[in-house]
């Protein structure tokens, strides 16, 4: 009997040595500048998040509750949504995780990452939960790598990217949802009790409707300065799904990863599974802190060439769209000139001879110049951007056919479609099947072709028109569970080769507008098309949507003839993205092309704000009918603010506005630019000096002396 017990003590000491657990309490501690996150290692091994939030002394970690599951796995004894559930080999419908060990590994002077394994006592499947932590810019990566020691497949279920706690008296979620042309409509609303979930089931246009992030707020719903917030955002190009899950207790989970909706995920035996990452801050200090830590973040770690300046586009779709030859691009290159851009852009309508791209009904997939139309090639037109001292791109929609190509005639069977039902069409053209290797490779040949038999050639954008429907891959057969995820993890492996070979070939990630926006593709891409609904007035609202989670220098934002507004309205809302034209410039008059040019010039004399400085939204329009921000230099030496009157009424009151982000001590000159020609400063302090201090203060009066609806003022702020 005393015998037996020594053995069993003897195995459990064995067993909590080999499992890494220990009686006494670990903590696991992850800090930024401004936030701490704690896990905790129960006293039965099992993992716990015990606190996230604004940054905590060190030595009282100690003192904090042990908190909710890490990483929830389904099938044991919680009863609300798992973070993870897998079916293993044998059937049995569940996983228990228990902590192994974890390091922490420090990248450079910013970035740590602390990795924490996990482990089935009974089964060989193995998680590793993986936080990159990037200490000034208050931002945590969180991901996870599941694998599979089993000797056949097993079946994941769920397998979120992130599972985090909240405790507050109340939550309030922002969501940006939308459609074509009418992308980032901003919601707030309060969660009740239950299941609040944000997803997509598009698959390759998976933005279309609801966009990958949100903003948490704790307590109360927070503003551009005070409340607690947490910005958020799942880095996949594909389904994602939010689950926010409010308990009996008032404790809000939330879940972020991919939508595992009609994706059962097989995994093989010895392989792993890396879930994309969700990537989130925390401000104690208001939504505005929240994206402002996001988009330094961004442009330093997640976006191609985040901290590089960048071209000013002149795009030809919505002049001419289809309908255009040789001679009328080489015009358009005179254009680019005549108003100070960078760069012809040519879209749509350029490929496919024996199904000419002459409207959307015909030619995807055949990437050959149309021979009636540019008889000399792409080359012929590089050579002309060249010869007139600008640069040329080109539109590509490589992952799309028509049924109506060679492509399709060629290879039927490269084509997601339902076997025994009719073709779903949406914009006449289907998707490929990006899940088989093959198909992969003739994307990545088409670019590859492209870029490297067109030396010259200075940008691309790439488009996806279609999200998929009636999908089916004729690759994966009768298995067709991975096919949402294959697609996705295929299409990287298409623009990792791609960016590896052109590492500073500058892309435009464009989705029939802005329906594919997220930090996982942005690394490839250098902006995104945030819709091709142009009209300024609407414009004004989804920028201001997308600033909460991305940096300006993403936002494409061209001048179109859309909206009836004003030129110089329409040139002052895209000058606060990054700045672009697709106008008919020959169509000008006198007045317009000289303000354009001065415009251009002013944005390249400042946009090194606009794309690199700290933006603060002061006046929001979904609060008034005017909507005002500002940008200022790391250095507080330079500031350019937008104010925008969209329908202020006859004798509304509105506030002055105060400044942020300035050196309150610093003398500052403000002056109005961009003028119409012949046109006064509307902006009743111009020329004059403020302190920062009184900027910040009391403010500027910066509406109330013009009531005009849906007119505008750009004011540069100088350090004297
Ligand atoms: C959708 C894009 O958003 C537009 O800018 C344009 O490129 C068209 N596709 C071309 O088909």
């Amino acid at each position: 009997m005393k015998n037996k017990m020594i053995i069993r003590a003897a195995l459990s000491l064995t067993l909590l040595l080999t499992t890494g657990i220990m009686a006494q309490t670990k903590r696991i501690v992850l800090e930024t500048a401004h936030t701490s996150m704690v896990l905790t290692v129960g006293s039965n091994g099992r993992l716990y998040q015990s606190y996230l939030g604004e940054k905590l002394v060190t030595a009282d970690n100690n003192k904090l509750p042990r908190g909710k599951g890490a990483y929830v796995t389904g099938g044991m004894d919680d009863q609300l949504q798992p973070a993870i559930r897998v079916t293993h080999t044998n059937g049995n419908p569940s996983l228990e995780l228990f902590y192994q060990d974890h390091q922490v590994k420090q990248v450079d002077a910013n970035v740590s990452e602390t990795v924490i394994k996990l482990k089935d006592p009974q089964y060989p499947v193995a998680v590793e939960l993986h936080y990159q932590v990037f200490a000034a810019e208050d931002v945590i990566k969180a991901w996870t790598e599941i694998h599979n020691g089993e000797s056949g497949e097993i079946t994941l279920y769920d397998y979120a990217s992130s599972m985090l706690h909240f405790e507050a008296k109340d939550y309030w979620l922002t969501q940006f949802h939308g459609d074509w042309a009418a992308e980032m409509k901003m919601q707030e609303s309060k969660l009740t009790s239950g299941i609040k979930e944000i997803d997509s089931k598009l698959g390759t246009r998976a933005a279309m409707f609801q966009s990958p992030f949100f903003l948490l707020s704790l307590n109360k719903l927070s503003d551009e300065n005070t409340g607690e917030v947490l910005a958020g955002s799942l880095a996949w190009t594909g389904n994602f799904r939010f689950h926010f899950e409010l308990d009996q207790s008032n404790s809000l989970r939330v879940i972020s990863g991919i939508n595992p909706y009609a994706s059962a995920y097989k995994l093989a035996a010895g392989k792993t599974f890396t879930t994309p990452a969700f990537i989130f801050t925390y401000s104690a200090r208001g939504r505005g802190q929240a994206s402002r830590n996001m988009h330094a973040w961004a442009r330093l770690y997640s976006v191609m060439e985040g901290d590089k300046p960048r071209m000013i586009l002149l795009n030809n779709w919505e002049t001419t769209s289809f309908k255009f030859d040789e001679q009328k691009l080489v015009s358009i290159l005179d254009d680019v000139n005549k108003i100070g851009a960078d760069l012809f852009l040519l879209d749509d309508g350029w490929f496919g001879n024996k199904y000419p791209r002459s409207n959307d009904k015909a030619g995807l997939g055949d990437w050959q110049p149309t021979r009636s139309k540019l008889p000399n090639g792409i080359g012929f037109l590089i050579k002309q951007a060249q010869v007139k001292g600008t640069k040329f791109g080109i539109w590509m929609e490589p992952e799309m056919v028509n049924p109506k190509s060679e492509l399709y005639e060629k290879h039927p069977d490269w084509v997601l479609r339902l076997p025994d039902r009719p073709e779903n069409y949406q914009r006449n053209q289907m998707v490929l099947d990006l899940a088989n290797p093959e198909v992969a490779e003739f994307v990545f040949n088409t670019m590859d072709a492209l870029i490297g038999n067109n030396p010259g050639l200075a940008f691309v954008k790439w488009d996806c028109n279609r999200f998929m429907s009636n999908a089916w891959s004729p690759y994966l057969k009768q298995d067709q569970s991975n096919l949402y995820v294959d697609y996705v993890l295929n299409l990287y492996k298409v623009l990792d080769r791609l960016h590896k070979k052109y590492p500073h070939f500058p892309m435009m990630l464009c989705s029939g507008g802005g329906s594919r926006i997220d930090y996982h593709a942005l690394q490839y891409f250098t902006e995104f098309w945030a819709s091709d609904n142009t009209d300024p007035l609407e414009r004004v609202y989804m920028q201001w949507g997308y600033s909460y989670l991305f940096p300006s220098i993403t936002v494409a934002s061209h001048v179109t003839s859309w909206g009836k507004q004003s030129l110089k309205f329409r040139t002052d809302v895209a000058m606060m993205g990054k700045l672009g034209y697709d106008i008919d410039v020959s169509k000008m008059t006198a007045d317009e092309l000289a303000f354009s040019k001065q415009a251009v010039a002013n944005y390249k004399r400042l946009s090194s704000l606009v794309w690199f400085g700290d933006m603060y939204r002061l006046v929001s329009p979904y609060e008034e009918n005017r909507a005002v921000l500002m940008y200022v230099n790391r250095e507080k030496s330079k500031g350019l603010l937008f104010n925008y009157n969209l329908n202020v009424r006859e004798h509304e009151t509105v506030a002055r506005v105060r400044l942020q982000g300035l050196d309150p001590k610093k003398e500052y000159k403000l002056e109005e630019i961009n003028l119409a020609p012949g046109a006064k400063p509307v902006f009743p302090d111009n020329g004059k000096t403020f302190s920062g201090d009184f900027l910040m203060k009391v403010g500027l009066d910066i509406c109330s002396w013009h009531l005009k609806a849906l007119t505008s003022a750009v004011i540069e702020i100088s350090v004297l």
